[in-house]
């Protein structure tokens, strides 16, 4: 899909709320997907994780390229890797539509960005619990997409870090509407308006959609609580 048509798409689903392939039944991903397709699900959040930026391994371009196979939902990863530049071409190559790299992975971030924009994917910067939000001061222009962690990465499952709702505010305050903030990590009922009401329009939600039965039963609700 070209970055344009990806942006509007996605920016007419706000709020977005975007399942985390990581707690999927890795065994039956073709099925998973279908079930969060015809749950409603507008995107799909894909953890990349490489046992050395975090402290766990997930799946990498190989595994996406096959998920491709099985839906047209834009692909939004997260490359949780050392070194994101190295691998760019394989996961634009698989077939990712918005790719986000950590500012703790790339000092120098802006021709990284650049060079996913050229691509025609959406380009996005993260930035992990302990990183000041003002390191992201001179990036935001380069971005589609800014991510702020409110767990520390690499597992599902985790807590919510409340200090992630000054971080959302102080981001919405300087970027344009054009442009989206999403929030991941203990993104639940519970949390997510919070999130929202700070300037959150795109919400990565794992436990809260595949601990539940019903996904689709799951994303409304989380979607109504998003509402604001
Ligand atoms: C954590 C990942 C998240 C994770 C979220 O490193 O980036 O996307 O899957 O899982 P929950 O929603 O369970 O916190
Ligand atoms: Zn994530």
């Amino acid at each position: 899909m070209n970055r344009e048509k990806t942006l509007a798409r996605l920016l007419a689903s706000r709020p977005i709320i975007a399942p985390s392939m990581l707690k999927c039944d890795f065994g039956n991903l073709a099925d998973d997907i279908a079930q969060l397709e015809a749950a409603g699900a507008p995107v799909l959040h894909l953890d990349v994780m490489d046992g050395h930026f975090v402290p766990n391994l997930s799946y990498g371009a190989m595994v996406i390229e096959r998920m491709r196979e099985h839906t047209t939902l834009p692909f939004d990863a997260h490359l949780m890797i050392s070194d994101p530049e190295k691998y760019l071409k394989d996961y634009l190559k698989a077939g990712c539509d918005a790719i986000s790299i950590h500012l703790e992975a790339v000092p120098q971030p802006i021709s990284v960005l650049e060079k996913i924009r050229e691509s025609e994917a959406l380009a996005g910067l993260v930035i992990n619990p302990e990183t000041p939000v003002e390191k992201l001061e001179p990036y935001l222009p380069h971005c589609d997409l800014i991510l702020i962690m409110s767990v520390n990465p690499g597992f599902g499952g985790q807590k919510f870090i409340p200090k992630a709702l000054e971080k959302l505010s102080w981001v919405r305050q300087r970027m344009r509407d054009d442009q989206l903030l999403s929030v991941d990590g203990g993104i639940a009922f519970e949390t997510i308006a919070a999130t929202a009401q700070s300037g959150a329009t795109l919400f990565v939600c794992g436990s809260s959609i595949f601990d539940q039965s019903d996904y689709s039963q799951a994303i409304t609700n989380l979607r109504n609580a998003a509402t604001l």
